[in-house]
């Protein structure tokens, strides 16, 4: 390669560093709410806008975004066999040990922005107030299969469960978890969850996707400013 190609390259390179939003630490938000509550939706739009304005972000979901995750959410979501609630528990939360062990863990370290479609609190709302275990138990494993990670901050995508029902009915067949009470019992326990959380960010889940991907990435923004995350 001659040598002003080479100075060129390295100029590059260095624009596109320095044009990167640099963070003083990796940092993990999880994005939660009622099946249908546009989650993923809104956890894509995220991604876009946060890839647009330079900062390294990372997609990742639960369950399912690893191997033997997606082994796992296959079971869970067709439950074509008998599983007793704990058993549906400790499947999620073995996805969840994989996830943190494989993804989360290192792009923390890497000082990666993470945006998690679901994360433990799931948990707490499905098995907790849904299937009525216990709350203590399943925080006490969740904390075990994260290595005592915990998300920075939660976005917690608010929808009237019949919304929701109507956006999950018109996406397909309905799954193991979207019976109307239970799922109420699921969006109550949310509601509990985060009433006494300061690390919680409501947003209306009834806005258009366009709107809750402008505010949430403002309200992302400016938590990192708050919280001094952001270098420059
Ligand atoms: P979740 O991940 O919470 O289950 P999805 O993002 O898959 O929800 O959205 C469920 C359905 O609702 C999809 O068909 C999606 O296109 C639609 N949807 C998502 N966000 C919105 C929104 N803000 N307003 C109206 N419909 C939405
Ligand atoms: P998914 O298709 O990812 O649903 P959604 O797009 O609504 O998030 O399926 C995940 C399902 O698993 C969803 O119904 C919620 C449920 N779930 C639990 O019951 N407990 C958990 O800990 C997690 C992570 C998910």
């Amino acid at each position: 390669m001659k040598r002003h190609s080479i100075i060129l390259l390295v100029l590059f390179c260095a624009a596109e560093i320095m044009a990167q939003q640099q963070l003083t630490r990796g940092i993990l938000i999880a994005i939660e709410g009622i099946d249908g509550s546009g989650k993923s939706t809104l956890a894509q739009n995220l991604f876009a806008l946060l890839q647009k304005k330079q900062f390294d972000v990372l997609l990742t979901k639960e369950p399912g975004d690893t191997t033997l995750g997606k082994k796992i959410r296959e079971i869970v979501q067709t439950q074509d066999m008998p599983i007793t609630p704990a058993a549906e528990y400790l499947l999620f939360a073995a996805d969840r040990a994989q996830h943190f062990s494989e993804l989360i863990v290192p792009a923390l370290a890497h000082g990666t922005l993470i945006l998690s479609d679901r994360l433990s609190d799931s948990s707490l709302a499905y098995q907790g107030y849904g299937r009525g275990l216990d709350i203590g138990m399943l925080k006490l494993v969740n904390s075990w299969a994260m290595t005592t990670v915990v998300p920075h901050v939660t976005i917690f995508v608010r929808v009237p469960v019949e919304t929701a029902l109507d956006r999950a009915r018109a996406r397909g067949r309905l799954s193991a978890f979207e019976k109307q009470d239970f799922l109420r019992n699921v969006a109550q326990g949310f509601e509990e969850i985060y009433a006494n959380r300061t690390d919680v960010i409501v947003l209306d889940g009834t806005l258009s996707q366009e709107n809750l991907a402008t505010v949430a990435v403002e309200a992302i923004e400016q938590w990192l400013k708050n919280n001094s995350i952001l270098v420059h």
